[in-house]
């Protein structure tokens, strides 16, 4: 018997996003709805473009200004989220909501020490004061397994390799222990190796601590070592969601099957890979222009 589906952390549902620029509006998000319980890993999947890193920015509320939400609501943990105050998003960022970037090294401020970087965050979002958010940063730092925390804290972002910088913004999300983070792409700007150290670090921080992850990804591989669940993007349509060894096992749309034989995959490395074929982009492409006319977008 299926265990009972714990309340929600997140509840997306039929999200409508367009950008305007130049007097065109483009639909990006066409209906996007997604669901994430509590504690749940579900990656996000889908080919560059799809509007992955759109979705992840609506839940944080960091979308371009040029973007309109035109449809749908974002809840998290049973509050609608989809326009609060900017007052209220601050509230939520960092305590309820915590950010793992894409690019480590943009994300840091590279006039700032490290240590400087994690204790404002501690001493905005928790109230720390200086010496207390000190010890802390120390200890943070040493749970993302950086060596020598003490030194690191120290130094600034240009002093870091991209691995460890990625370690201290892994150590940020985690450090007001969030309900939900949202992590876009965060080994792929790495080197190999390190991409599966620091895939495994989130992966042991989120078990330990019971932290909801939405894991943003073009990688199968990745998926299959850390996500419970996944939903897969489409020209910010969702073709497909279910727990991943469903999916993996027997996926129900053809896009899937064909993303799956495009990904080299840790747990097959031997495979051979075949790229999405044109005929299956070009009908979904004209799907979505036909969802667009029904829907009096174009
Ligand atoms: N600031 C922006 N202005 C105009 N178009 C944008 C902007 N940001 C993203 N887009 C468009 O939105 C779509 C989805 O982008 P994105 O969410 O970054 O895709 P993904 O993360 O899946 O690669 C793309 O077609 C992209 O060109
Ligand atoms: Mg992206």
């Amino acid at each position: 018997m299926r265990a009972p589906r714990k309340s929600p952390v997140l509840e997306i549902t039929d999200l409508h996003l367009e950008i305007e620029a130049d007097r065109q509006r483009t639909q990006i998000l066409r209906g996007v709805d997604l669901s994430i319980d509590a504690g749940e890993v579900h990656g996000l999947v889908g080919e560059s473009g799809a509007g992955k890193t759109m979705v992840g920015k609506v839940v944080l509320g960091i979308q371009p200004t040029q973007a309109k939400l035109t449809r749908g609501t974002v809840r998290f943990d049973g509050q609608d989220i989809t326009n609060i105050s900017e007052r209220a998003r601050r509230e939520l960022m960092g305590k309820g909501l915590a950010l793992i970037p894409q690019d480590p090294t943009t994300a840091l401020n590279p006039a700032y020490r490290i240590g400087k970087q994690v204790t404002d965050v501690l001493r905005l979002h928790l109230g720390m004061n200086k010496a207390a958010a000190r010890v802390r940063a120390f200890e943070l730092l040493s749970d993302v397994h950086i060596r020598s925390p003490k030194r690191v804290l120290q130094q600034y972002p240009h002093e870091l390799s991209g691995g460890m910088r990625q370690r201290v913004l892994i150590a940020i999300a985690f450090s007001c222990q969030p309900k939900l983070i949202i992590a876009d792409e965060p080994t792929t700007a790495l080197d190999v190796t390190v991409q599966r150290q620091v895939l495994r670090l989130i992966k042991d921080l989120q078990a330990n601590r019971g932290t909801a992850l939405l894991f943003i990804t073009h990688d199968f591989g990745v998926v299959a070592k850390i996500c419970d669940r996944l939903t897969v993007l489409n020209a910010g349509r969702v073709l497909e969601q279910g727990t991943v060894r469903s999916t993996f096992e027997q996926p129900k749309h053809a896009y899937t099957s064909a993303l799956l034989k495009a990904t080299p995959r840790y747990d097959r490395p031997g495979d051979e890979l075949a790229p999405v074929p044109a005929k299956l982009t070009a009908e979904l492409e004209e799907e979505a222009a036909a969802y667009d006319r029904e829907a009096g977008h174009a």
